[in-house]
């Protein structure tokens, strides 16, 4: 894996260390992502070997989490999403972010899964191939978000029938940002 660390799929003993990193990532609105990453694990969206987590020889210094999100008016019901993404302070701008994101997306694409969307830093996901995805026809949850944060990812199973209104599970029913 270079760079000192490894990714690998979160167990159940990680999981007050990811909660430490996710807090510590969203510093502004701990509460509310660490809650996010809990009603995911909880339901039935959550993909567990879509869940990953970066450690080093400090513990666990990242995490991520693709789970499901409806689709409506797509071919399919419903299609993978990336959230919530969080590297810990002390680790972060040294490419965690990128090895979780890339390796989310191989093994996304790994198990035949045509593409992500996600919310994000317009500025960071188009590195990794994201785009914005309102062009594809992909409507977005909610009109407070903004059209350029709103992105997929296009995988090789990619076809334009996917598009259509994603819609949120119960899960992401707290958010506010
Ligand atoms: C955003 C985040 C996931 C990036 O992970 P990371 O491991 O720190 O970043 P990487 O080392 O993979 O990538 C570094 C690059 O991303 C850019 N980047 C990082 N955070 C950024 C941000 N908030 N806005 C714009 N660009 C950002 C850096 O400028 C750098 O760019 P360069 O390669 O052109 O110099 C991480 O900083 C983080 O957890 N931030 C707090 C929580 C958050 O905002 N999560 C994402 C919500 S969508």
């Amino acid at each position: 894996m270079g760079a000192g660390f490894v990714i690998r799929p979160e167990e159940a003993a990680d999981h007050a260390a990811i909660d430490q990193v996710v807090r510590g990532a969203f510093a502004r609105h701990p509460e509310e992502v660490a809650l996010l990453v809990e009603r995911i694990r909880a339901s039935e969206n959550f993909v567990r070997e879509l869940a990953l987590v970066a450690e080093d020889d400090s513990g666990v210094i990242g995490h991520v989490m693709l789970s499901w999100v409806g689709v409506e008016n797509g071919s399919r019901s419903r299609i993978l999403c990336l959230s919530p993404m969080s590297v810990r302070p002390d680790r972060q701008l040294r490419g965690v972010g990128a090895a979780l994101i890339r390796a989310a997306l191989d093994r996304a694409e790994a198990a035949g899964e045509p593409a992500v969307i996600l919310e994000g830093i317009p500025a960071y996901y188009p590195r990794f191939g994201f785009e914005r995805a309102s062009p594809l026809g992909f409507v977005a949850p909610s009109a407070s978000v903004p059209d350029a944060a709103f992105m997929v990812k296009r995988l090789p199973g990619y076809d334009a029938t996917l598009a259509g209104r994603i819609v949120y599970p119960a899960a992401f029913d707290h958010l506010t940002h």
